[in-house]
């Protein structure tokens, strides 16, 4: 039983999220966008008592599945099966409570995707047409736009893919690249002409129009409405749902060798494989009955496919309902950064959950408080320690906490019977107004706030058990302490029932603490949450602590892990610089290199970066000053060193010193110095050349 007035036609809840590629593991990202708040979602709707399927698997198809496989000598099923497992056990961890989650490789999966497209293309839904395209003649196959790769016409980088030049970011089509290669053969690739089936959108465009357009101007996200309008204003154009590839769904009609469902044609219809695998005969009623709502949970790059193409292959189809709504996230970033897998600049969730185990429901709600509803939103390890340290320690555990502490040492361990005054049924009834908050927030899709109002009951019996303060009033008003305390029990316990959605394993922890009984009764738990649910003389068990501190140093080391990525980025873009202009011999001879060894060397005081080395030049000596402190922070160590320097410059004051000369060093790829040495010792002053 949910609150909305709309929903209340609704017998059941198929929920579907966007199926990951299974070509590398899940990120914070992905959470953040899609899968947190998908589960929130689901547990909310099932603690309401409706009746739910949560669907979820990996999209095993799929262009950059075939070019991992390629470069890793591994066959795209070996890449699928190895992130299939990772993902998958993952998400199990962080407690999304899929029902089903499966893999678009599988058989009924297969059976499903070609069925669907065959009854399409018996009731004449698709269009054939013919193009040219790219064909690698010595790997005898046509080339996907990613297995072609040449010079952008935009900012020339040479190794511009077909779709895309990840140099300056520019969309592109593979006949733009200038000078194009295959990246299977290595050859330039030919022209040849091929033959796809389209659906042709352009038919849907009216009734897409006033379906998205009118009715659900108001219902859906404004995000999510004004990509769908660009595309429609746009005018909606034919798409191939099929390709020339040999991983995919084979296209199940005669003379289409060698020919697969398009990857996103084939992706959507994993929902629907999906539910069958998990109802069985009954799975119609999932997607076919009008008292069903359909709500899929995606991010924002998977839009146009949810709302615009997926939803006229169901109507090509006809027997199938229409999404309710596609409550789509924009994106998540990580430090200020965009998340990028190549770039390794990521949270990855199989890591966290090793590198920071029993911290599950702290990443989610993070996740959840900063969740890209409206807006790009960025994630910080700071920001993170500190919603840890000042919400979930400081609110919510702490308040569970001293009310369990405090009922074992005054009250025996058992919820107390109490006389209420008004200032504690006046925090029951406002206890009470929380889950129907809560619950339409989240039933607008409005997660953040959802969130909040949760931690906001806990700032209710935070407040009231401190200004009721029990531990005082145990000596003077012993009837006042058992009447805070049976209060602040109360709210716990509501809290422990709406904070499940959110915060899954504190929801259980702190079940089991209360003794809170889940089970059983006509009224929905979610809305028992409104209820004083502990009667007097119920036990409780001992308290633990909900959340823990997270330290200083547990943040460093995740941000230092970004740093070492950031790192890595930068010294594998490193180039050696362009080679100067010419020069003329006598421009070189110009130059007086010497060797010379350190006879001295410390420190410019005040001056953070420079060293101060006396040289045995043999000709009297000489100082000269070096802008390399940072790579030398033990300046006694470099006495007796032989080094190369240029004698024939100018003095030149630094810092007050007079610097008479330059010692030579090379810039490595990271920005670090290194002094130039002879290979072996020379005598003192001779020349380099
Ligand atoms: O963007 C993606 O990661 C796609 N694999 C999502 C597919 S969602 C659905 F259509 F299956
Ligand atoms: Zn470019």
């Amino acid at each position: 039983m949910t609150y909305s007035e709309s929903d209340s036609k609704y017998k059941r809840y198929t929920i579907t999220s966007a199926l990951p590629y299974a070509n590398g593991p899940v990120h914070i990202g992905h959470l953040a966008g899609v899968y947190v708040p998908a589960d929130i979602y689901a547990r909310y709707l099932r603690l309401c008592g409706e009746d739910v399927i949560f669907i979820g698997g990996s999209d095993e198809h799929g262009v950059p599945i075939t070019i991992k496989a390629r470069k890793e000598g591994v066959s795209p099923q070996q890449v699928v099966d190895r992130y299939h497992e990772i993902i998958r056990s993952s998400f199990e961890q962080l407690g999304i409570s899929f029902d089903i989650y499966s893999r678009t490789s599988s058989a009924e999966h297969h059976r499903t995707a070609a069925d669907y497209f065959k009854k399409l293309y018996d009731k004449g839904v698709f269009v054939k047409r013919s193009s040219k395209q790219y064909y690698d003649e010595e790997a005898g196959q046509f080339l996907a736009d990613r297995y072609i790769t040449g010079t952008c016409p935009h900012c020339g980088n040479e190794h511009a893919y077909g779709d895309q030049c990840e140099a300056c970011g520019t969309s592109l089509a593979a006949t733009d690249l200038i000078n194009p290669h295959s990246t299977l053969s290595g050859n330039p690739p030919v022209m040849r002409e091929t033959e796809h089936w389209y659906l042709p959108l352009d038919r849907d465009q009216e009734w897409l129009s006033r379906w998205i357009l009118e009715e659900h101007k108001s219902d859906w996200k404004v995000n999510v409405y004004g990509q769908c309008k660009s595309w429609i204003d746009a005018g909606l154009q034919p798409r191939a749902v099929t390709r020339d590839l040999d991983w995919g769904v084979k296209v199940p009609i005669e003379g289409a060798d060698g020919k697969v469902l398009y990857v996103w044609f084939n992706a959507p219809i994993g929902y629907i494989s999906f539910t069958k695998q998990l109802k069985g005969a009954d799975w119609e009623q999932w997607w076919k009955a009008d008292d069903t709502k359909l709500v899929h949970f995606i991010g924002k790059d998977n839009i146009v496919f949810h709302c615009i193409i997926f939803p006229a292959m169901l109507k090509a189809d006809g027997s199938y309902i229409l999404p309710a709504n596609v409550p789509a996230n924009e994106f998540l970033n990580l430090e200020g950064n965009k998340i990028s897998t190549s770039r390794n600049w990521a949270v990855w969730l199989h890591e966290y959950l090793q590198e920071l185990p029993g911290k599950q429901d702290v990443l989610r709600y993070t996740l959840c408080a900063n969740a890209p509803e409206t807006k790009d939103n960025d994630f910080t390890w700071k920001d993170f320690q500190l919603k840890n340290n000042s919400e979930l320690v400081a609110i919510l555990g702490n308040f569970v906490n001293r009310t369990l502490v405090l009922t074992h040492k005054f009250f025996g361990g058992k919820v107390p019977e109490a006389e209420l005054d008004e200032r504690d049924a006046a925090t029951l009834k406002e206890m009470a107004g929380y889950p129907e908050r809560i619950g339409r927030a989240i039933e607008r899709y409005t997660f953040r706030e959802a969130l909040s109002e949760m931690m906001n009951l806990a700032r209710l019996g935070n407040r009231y058990l401190t200004e009721t303060e029990p531990w005082k009033q145990i000596k003077q008003q012993p009837d006042r302490a058992a009447a805070s305390l049976y209060v602040s029990l109360q709210v716990c316990a509501s809290l422990a029932i709406v904070c499940e959605p959110f915060l899954p394993f504190t929801a259980s922890k702190l079940s089991a603490m209360i003794g809170l009984d889940k089970q059983g009764g006509d009224t929905p738990l979610w809305r028992k949450a409104a209820e004083c649910l502990l009667p007097a003389g119920h036990a409780i068990q001992t308290p633990e602590l909900l959340f823990e501190q997270i330290a200083d140093e547990t943040i460093a080391a995740q941000v230092a892990k970004l740093e070492a990525a950031k790192q890595a980025n930068e010294a594998a873009a490193w180039k050696p610089a362009p080679v100067k202009h010419d020069i003329v011999f006598d421009d070189f001879t110009k130059l007086d290199l010497r060797v010379g060894t350190v006879l001295e060397c410390s420190r410019v005081p005040k001056a953070d970066k420079l060293l101060l080395f006396r040289i045995d030049d043999g000709m009297g000596g000489r100082t000269i000053v070096s802008g390399i402190a940072k790579y030398y922070t033990d300046p006694s160590q470099l006495v007796g060193r032989q080094v190369c320097f240029i004698a024939n410059l100018p003095p030149r004051k630094l810092k007050g010193v007079e610097s008479q000369g330059m010692i030579l060093s090379a810039e490595d790829k990271d920005g670090r110095l290194v002094l130039l040495t002879p290979d072996s010792l020379v005598a003192q002053g001779v020349n380099i050349g």
